[in-house]
């Protein structure tokens, strides 16, 4: 049984529009005209304010609601027709309220499905066991208890456990953390997150939180009401490259992204640039660049001073460096840059790297917005390991102090 493991699925929608028909014609969709796909092995959650469609979109695979136009396809059989009893089977579901039966066990309540299935008693127990297991419940301890007896955080592992039993290749999880308190539903995501290392199911994960949408999803669905999807995609694109209006405001009004303001561009392995002195021989510029990742030169003057990027290809063949085929400038940082005006100068700027100066404008390196995207994932990873009060007290404060928003407030302005 263990480490058996069934293929996860792909999960497309095609044109998915559902209206709960109240008389009126024209009413707006709940969920209007959705198309997206979900490749197997994937978290992809869908995110987006209250009523938005989420809850709709996610009953509409497992056909606790049917699509009124539109079709959903898992592993290329249409989810209509498929036998509703076996298909419920194939796919696990958790809910915020878990949903536990009260007056069965807990190991009961595991194998609920496995037993539907008319597993054999011994077997279906040993794959309860199995499972508490790997959601970090001692089956000795918790397999005889009932629901009322634990804590939210530990019925929530029992729900993750009910919903893997029987081994389905998708999942779907509406708000699953939603009812705990934040500390145990930080614990909850890591764990979950390490468990989908190794099951890695198709998982559609419902919340409202950009925060867990960013941290949980390998591609993120921003939907907003009306059941209209805003942008789908992996989640840096929601940060770096938001769709719309809706989008930035959505992702900007969470407080996640304001601890940008409280790191600094000296908080990041800020890369080494290849650089070349104006006038230099261009053989042996040409000779550093080889060995390097980024096929661009730095030019810089007689004081290491920035004067812009050169492509390899424009290097002379021979002769010396000269700057009049130098490319757009980038935005100018120091260490002390916040990433918050560093993210935004680079946003704002035509070469998607920024480069780093000491005091005295001298290069330091470079960094991009890839890397703020990177750094700002592993800080929300590293405070899910458990400093959160501190840190947030202080993203607080710092974000009151640097509210006003509009330009860099750090940093040289880049040359015009
Ligand atoms: N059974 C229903 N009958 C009528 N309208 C509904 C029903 N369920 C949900 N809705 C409406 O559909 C929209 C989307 O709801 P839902 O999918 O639950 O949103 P979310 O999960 O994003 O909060 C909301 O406007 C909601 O009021
Ligand atoms: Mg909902």
């Amino acid at each position: 049984m263990t480490g058996r493991g069934s293929t996860a699925a792909t999960i497309e929608f095609r044109s998915v529009t559902k209206r709960y028909d109240r008389g009126a014609k024209g009413t707006p969709g709940a969920v209007n005209d959705l198309s997206l796909t979900v490749p197997a092995g994937k978290i992809c959650v869908l995110v987006g304010p209250s009523g938005c469609g989420k809850t709709t979109t996610l009953k509409m695979v497992n056909r606790l609601i049917e699509p009124s136009s539109g079709q959903i396809i898992i592993d290329g059989v249409d989810a209509a027709t498929r036998e509703v009893t076996e298909l419920r089977r194939s796919i696990g579901y958790v809910i915020q309220q878990v949903g536990l039966f009260p007056h069965q066990t807990i190991a009961d309540n595991v194998g609920t499905v496995p037993r539907l299935l008319n597993w054999p008693k011994a077997r279906w127990r040993a794959r309860a066991d199995e499972l508490l297991a790997l959601v970090g419940l001692d089956p000795a301890r918790y397999g005889g208890r009932y629901p009322a007896q634990l804590s939210g955080g530990e019925r929530q592992r029992v729900g993750v456990a009910r919903a893997l039993a029987a081994d389905p290749p998708i999942m779907l999880m509406d708000e699953p953390f939603g009812a705990v308190d934040p500390i145990v539903r930080e614990r909850l995501q890591n764990e979950f997150l390490r468990l989908q290392e190794e099951l890695a199911k198709t998982i559609l994960f419902v919340t409202h939180d950009i925060d867990e949408a960013i941290k949980m999803g390998d591609l993120v669905a921003v939907m907003q009401v009306g059941g209209i999807l805003a942008q789908f995609g992996p989640p840096s694109d929601m940060l770096t490259n938001p769709a719309s209006e809706f989008v930035a405001q959505f992702v900007g009004a969470d407080r996640g992204l304001k601890r940008l303001s409280l790191a600094r561009v000296g908080d990041l392995p800020i890369h080494q640039a290849v650089t070349a002195r104006l006038g230099e021989p261009s053989s042996q510029a040409r000779g550093r660049l080889a060995s390097a990742p980024f096929p661009f030169l730095l030019l810089v003057d007689a004081e290491d001073r920035p004067v812009g990027w050169l492509a390899g290809k424009d290097l002379p063949a021979d002769g010396s460096v000269i700057g009049d085929k130098a490319i757009a400038m980038s935005p100018l940082l120091t260490r002390r840059t916040t990433l918050k005006d560093a993210l935004s100068m680079l946003l704002d700027a035509d070469v998607q790297a920024a480069i780093v100066v000491d005091r005295k404008g001298a290069v330091e390196g470079f960094v991009t917005a890839e890397m703020i995207f990177d750094w700002f994932r592993d800080d929300v990873r590293r405070r899910s390991e458990g400093d959160g009060a501190s840190a947030d007290g202080r993203a607080a404060a710092t974000a009151t102090a640097t509210a006003s928003g509009g330009g860099p407030s750090a940093g040289p302005a880049p040359p015009a």
